[in-house]
């Protein structure tokens, strides 16, 4: 199931097509989002971009617009050389390049670009905007791993970008070499990922606001169009559409401190509105330490031990309300695992071992979907 999901993504991601840009009024819902917790969030702070192209990219275009009300020190934008990006085989360099004095043919391909708006209004038309932007080619290609924009990460105070989904894991651990607050898109299954899962555990990164139930429109270069399957790009709004999508991050946002509304085990036996758990309860696992609770809404508020919760918890995960011990994923060993099957439990053991697996009154073995294991915090 998840697999037909996010095939859009999967594919973009074996092709190496990195080539999609963020719409204005998803960086718009989730900036407010920090904002509404924090209206200085952003205030005497220097904003990187990377992985960015400001002549395609909404990302420059929207912190420019907002230089003077957010209170930004300097905003820096860095793109990537097309020559060194398989999915730029469309490029061609816009007017703004190409009408400037520095434009240079060679470095156009070969060169990544770094784009520069500090507190000075280059053009003396009286305010601070995307005209007085200043640009200049990298020495190299703007690779995120390279020593010059290393060494602009290591200068910024946040980093915020939709970095390229092939290099999702790269690019987290590259904002973890570094002491930046960021904001980044990616695909929501990255939570299970063993380099990423015990950073969700450990509180240095969590869920921003987010999409609307995870999905995303992306614009693409018109001529990528044909890379899709017919009917994944929209002709009237020029987009393709994934779904799963969510914001990964370390600013803090007001929905992260609000407590879930929950009922209590007794309460949800008698009035859950679902069926698996109204009238039934809560089965215990097989091969982990825990319950499985189907759904976020049927979290027992009383109950003390370990549950299985569906991925989409992080949602709503406030850190004051409960904690994260561990997730039924192979590759994230966690203490609250019991057992391992082998093929004489089960046919079906390999599957078992790598989730939570719940047995059945008839003495078989069902697996579960990748549950995070969560537990009431204990009061201070
Ligand atoms: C998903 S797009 C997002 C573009 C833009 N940030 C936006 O959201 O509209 C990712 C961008 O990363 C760039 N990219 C790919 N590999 C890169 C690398 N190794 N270093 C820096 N940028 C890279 C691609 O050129 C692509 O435009």
């Amino acid at each position: 199931m998840a697999k037909t999901k996010n095939s859009n993504l999967s594919a973009a991601k074996k092709a190496k097509n990195d080539e999609f840009y963020t719409q204005w009024a998803d960086i718009e819902r989730e900036m407010n989002a920090y904002l509404e917790y924090d209206p200085d969030v952003f205030r005497g702070k220097t904003i990187l971009l990377p992985c960015d192209d400001p002549e395609w990219s909404n990302f420059t275009k929207y912190f420019a617009l907002h230089f003077r009300d957010y209170g930004l020190k300097k905003l820096i934008s860095t793109s990537y050389a097309p020559n060194s990006n398989s999915g730029a085989v469309f490029y061609q360099p816009t007017q703004f390049e190409t009408g400037s004095p520095d434009y240079d043919q060679t470095k156009s391909m070969q060169r990544g670009r770094v784009f520069v708006l500090g507190d000075k209004d280059v053009n003396a038309d009286g305010i601070i905007n995307i005209d007085d932007l200043q640009w200049s080619y990298l020495e190299g290609d703007g690779d995120f791993r390279s020593e010059e924009v290393i060494a602009l990460r290591d200068k910024a105070d946040i980093v915020i970008t939709n970095p390229p989904f092939s290099l999702f894991r790269e690019f987290v651990a590259w904002l973890m070499d570094s002491t930046v607050h960021f904001s980044i898109i990616g695909a929501r299954n990255a939570i299970t990922y063993k380099e990423i899962f015990p950073l969700i555990q450990r509180n240095r990164l969590w869920i921003g606001k987010g999409f609307h139930q995870g999905d995303a429109y992306f614009r693409i270069p018109e001529e990528a169009r044909t890379s899709y399957a017919a009917g994944v790009f929209d002709e009237s709004t020029r987009t393709v559409h994934f779904r799963n999508i969510t914001w990964f991050t370390n600013i803090e946002h007001g929905r992260r401190h609000e407590p879930l509304q929950l009922m209590t085990m007794a309460d949800n036996i008698k009035f859950s509105k679902h069926k698996e758990v109204r009238g039934v309860g809560y089965l215990k696992y097989d091969n982990y330490d825990a319950i499985e609770v189907p759904f976020t809404d049927a979290i027992p508020a009383d109950y003390v031990g370990a549950m299985g919760v569906p991925i989409t918890y992080l949602d709503k995960y406030n850190p004051d309300q409960f904690e994260i011990v561990g997730i039924t994923d192979r590759g994230n060993e966690y203490a609250l695992k019991l057992r391992e099957y082998d093929k004489n439990d089960a046919p079906n053991a390999g599957d078992l071992n790598r989730r939570a697996a719940i047995k059945l009154a008839d003495g078989t073995y069902k697996s579960t979907y990748a549950r995070l294991l969560i537990r009431k915090k204990a009061a201070p």
